[in-house]
């Protein structure tokens, strides 16, 4: 089995590739040059794992590049992840997150149906769809109402995949994953931004960790976990949407709480909105900042993945608090 993974350099493509190449598919990966040579997670893997990878340079942004990717390769499957991910860049910079996002998606699908229609193709959609949700637990059937043009973008994507699924009868999945985070996640997302933090603290630093809007309310799972639910998705006899998540609920105090707790600090918590405080033994280890207030927030997030766990017959493994214990953890041993 051959597969190709767009975004192969972000979180997802790091536990992705090991888990289909752990499979015994040859894994392909598009990767974006840059003057820096940087590999993202791709350089995190052991060499070992990495050597198996076949790297294709290009852009996701280029249609006949990815055309002619599909014509040479004809994969069974093909893992779109590629995406400006982060939600609070794409308040300053909407449209090259429309244009990366929409038209890459937009590409690869056209990229499917010309070059290798027998593809299944896996798209990467979101919770954020759900933006200010209309109820809680959310499944399949809840409303999308996008709150960020991160979330715009991917209602576009989510609709051009359907759309190419019916249109043109090719096998497309959507995986509305919420929230999933790992030791290799990125350091500008916040659970990250808080375990780096944490260990830097455990190593002697004196520095509080500023963040923005404590009160968000995710549901956050590990990453790992989510790519065996991506691929679960193109195991089925027709493509369809699912859901994953945890059907936990956690806010940004609560993780801070629990990463400080990984380190012995049990943190008080005083004040409010901006002057809010983590202490612990009166020193103060979180502080709030305007800075990383977002314009809307989006959040009292749920899943309910009962038609993954009945149709795919996927479950989380991994609990929030060893979640919170794996990323703390491994921050430390690097810092260390
Ligand atoms: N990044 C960040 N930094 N977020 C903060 C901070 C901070 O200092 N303080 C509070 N937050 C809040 C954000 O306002 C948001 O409500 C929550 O923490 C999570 O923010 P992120 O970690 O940046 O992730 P996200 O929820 O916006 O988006 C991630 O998950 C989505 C669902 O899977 C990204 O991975 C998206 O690409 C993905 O679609």
């Amino acid at each position: 089995m051959k597969a190709v993974i767009t975004g192969i350099s972000g979180q997802d493509g790091y536990f992705l590739s090991k888990f289909l190449l752990s499979k015994g598919y040859e894994v392909h990966g598009v990767l974006r040059r840059n003057s820096s040579m940087n590999q993202g997670t791709l350089g995190l893997l052991p060499n070992n794992i990495k050597k198996h990878i076949i790297i294709h340079y290009g852009d996701i942004t280029d249609v006949n590049f990815l055309s002619n990717l599909l014509q040479k390769e004809k994969p069974e499957e093909l893992y779109h992840l590629a995406a400006q991910s982060f939600v609070g860049y794409s308040f300053q910079n909407a449209l090259s997150t429309y244009d990366a996002n929409i038209g890459g998606t937009l590409n690869v699908c056209n990229a499917v149906k010309d070059s290798s229609p027998d593809t299944r193709m896996y798209f990467a959609a979101t919770s954020e769809l759900f933006g200010q949700p209309k109820e809680t637990p959310q499944n399949e059937m809840t409303p999308f109402f996008p709150r960020s043009p991160y979330a715009v973008s991917k209602l576009a994507s989510i609709w051009t995949v359907r759309t190419y699924r019916e249109a043109y009868k090719l096998f497309m999945s959507n995986g509305i994953l919420f929230n999933h985070e790992s030791e290799v996640r990125g350091p500008e997302f916040v659970t990250r931004k808080i375990s780096q933090s944490v260990a830097r603290i455990y190593h002697g630093s004196k520095e509080p960790v500023v963040l923005g809007n404590l009160s968000a309310v995710k549901d956050w799972g590990y990453a790992r976990d989510y790519v065996e639910g991506m691929w679960m998705m193109l195991q089925q006899d027709c493509p369809d949407d699912f859901v994953l998540g945890t059907g936990e609920s956690h806010t940004v105090r609560e993780f801070a709480q629990a990463a400080f707790k990984e380190i012995g600090m049990d943190l008080e918590w005083t004040g409010s909105g901006i002057n809010e405080v983590g202490l612990s033994e009166g020193m103060t280890r979180v502080k709030v900042s305007r800075e990383f207030y977002r314009p809307l927030e989006s959040d009292n997030y749920r899943a309910d993945y009962s038609k993954a766990k009945k149709t795919l017959r996927w479950e989380p493994k991994t609990s929030f608090r060893d979640l919170v214990k794996i990323m703390v953890k491994n921050d430390i041993e690097i810092m260390g």
